[in-house]
């Protein structure tokens, strides 16, 4: 699959078969999240992975929206450090590249993901920086659920030509 054809047949996928993924597509995918670009390349994620299904139960719980996490293959929960953001935004803004790039490497390996948001949920944040006993420099921002799909999801077309402004608006 090319890069074009990846982009824009992905889609979140939130039902998982049973089926292990291997140690080396874990790290395709975990490396592609680190590759991401980020404000004067600070690079401040830190990404905890889990595969364990009484982790993987522990942090579904922590959004309403986070049930698949418990069936999926394995989870990533995807923190800004503060000490190295250039800000607390901007770790936020890196962070999320870094899922983004997560999602796609996913997708390019037939793996399906969901992107899980924790911030600005602060009962989300507080609530992870509690189970992994994270320092409070260490902001969980975002999780994700990987698996292999068990449902079928149609590439979305949302090209949409009124939403370009073609210079000016
Ligand atoms: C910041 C952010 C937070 C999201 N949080 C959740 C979530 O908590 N649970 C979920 O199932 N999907 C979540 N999603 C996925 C969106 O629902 C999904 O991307 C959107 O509906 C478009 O569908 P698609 O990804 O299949 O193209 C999130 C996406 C983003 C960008």
């Amino acid at each position: 699959m090319d890069l074009q054809e990846s982009i824009l047949s992905r889609r979140s996928v939130r039902k998982y078969t049973s089926d292990k993924i291997s140690k080396s597509d874990i790290e395709t995918i975990l490396k592609a999240g680190l590759s991401a670009p980020s404000a004067k390349n600070c690079q401040p994620w830190e990404l905890i992975v889990i595969q364990e299904q009484k982790n993987l139960q522990k942090i579904s719980q922590v959004s309403p929206h986070g049930a698949m996490l418990k069936n999926a293959s394995f989870g990533i929960v995807i923190c800004s450090d503060l000490d190295k953001a250039v800000n607390f935004e901007y770790g936020v803004i890196d962070t999320s590249a870094c899922v983004e790039n997560l999602h796609l490497s996913a997708h390019g390996l037939g793996i399906g993901s969901v992107w899980i948001g924790v911030y600005p949920r602060m009962e989300r944040v507080e609530k992870l920086q509690e189970i992994f006993n994270l320092s409070k420099n260490i902001i969980p921002t975002h999780m994700m659920a990987f698996g292999y799909p068990a449902e079928e999801k149609k590439p979305a077309n949302r090209y949409d030509q009124d939403k370009i402004h073609w210079e000016k608006w």
